[in-house]
């Protein structure tokens, strides 16, 4: 379990808080995605739980521990994927394991089962520039499931990418999940995305950020995209569009 204690917040470059007191929990095996306004400070809640930022006061717990405590629990998508151009798909997905000090000849087995899990097998020799925007994609979550961490942090993955492929990738993380249960944290803008993929959406809506708004999606799995049409989540959808600002100029 992940669980902000009160913290507190502010870019040292920055002359206001971005958060201040914030506290919420993500349970294990969770999948739970954070919707809000550009520059709202999503982005800046992963930098925390990775390490990258430090708070000013409060603390971040994993597993009851606090996170300076620990290493490698969180592995994060940023949101531009980051693959390394001079390196081949197969060796862009071996990058955590030779961080991890894994042997060669495990590397290659645990690259290729991967590779096959995400439908690249036949990419593993190919460099990131010869795959479409949705391969990419995949090679950077099977690149960031490689690192073996349990909470996956996952940065607005598919929003650069074309609707169909990205409705065609939002099934495949589903079903990834529902086979694996890692917890998930996804940031992204697209509020249907949310409400589709999330246990429990939480929004953003003030700054600095004190809270974020908790709201469940009571749909079963596996998911299927008829379920987004059931009156409940159409109007939690308007509701959260309106509420967020969108649909207005
Ligand atoms: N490294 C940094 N140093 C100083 N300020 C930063 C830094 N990174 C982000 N900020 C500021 O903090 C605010 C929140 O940024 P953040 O990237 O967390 O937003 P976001 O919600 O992820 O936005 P988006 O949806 O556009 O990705 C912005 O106003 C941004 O200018
Ligand atoms: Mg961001």
């Amino acid at each position: 379990m992940l669980e902000f204690q009160n913290v507190t917040f502010q870019y040292a470059e920055d002359d206001y808080q971005m958060m201040k007191d914030l506290s919420f929990q993500v349970e294990e095996g969770a999948f739970v995605s954070i919707i809000g306004a550009s520059g709202c400070g999503k982005s800046t809640i992963f930098r925390l739980i990775n390490g990258l930022e430090q708070p000013q006061s409060g603390q971040i717990f994993y597993d009851g521990k606090p996170i300076s405590s620990l290493s490698h629990f969180s592995a994060y998508m940023p949101q531009k994927d980051l693959l390394f151009p001079w390196r081949t798909v197969g060796q862009n997905l071996a990058l955590p394991l030779e961080i991890g000090r894994v042997p060669k000849a495990e590397q290659q087995q645990k690259v290729r089962a991967m590779l096959k899990e995400v439908g690249l097998s036949d990419y593993e020799n190919r460099y990131p520039k010869e795959l479409s925007g949705g391969m990419r994609q995949r090679a950077a979550f099977a690149r960031t499931l490689l690192t073996g961490s349990r909470l996956l942090l996952l940065d607005e993955p598919f929003s650069a990418l074309d609707s169909l492929t990205k409705i065609a990738l939002q099934q495949w993380l589903l079903q990834e999940w529902e086979k694996y249960r890692q917890t998930v944290l996804f940031v992204t803008h697209d509020v249907e995305e949310a409400i589709f993929l999330s246990d429990r959406v939480l929004v953003v809506y003030d700054r600095p950020i004190t809270h974020l708004e908790a709201y469940p999606i009571p749909l079963p799995h596996p998911r299927n995209r008829e379920d987004l049409k059931r009156p409940d989540m159409q109007e939690l959808k308007e509701k959260l569009i309106k509420e967020l600002g969108g649909g207005s100029l």
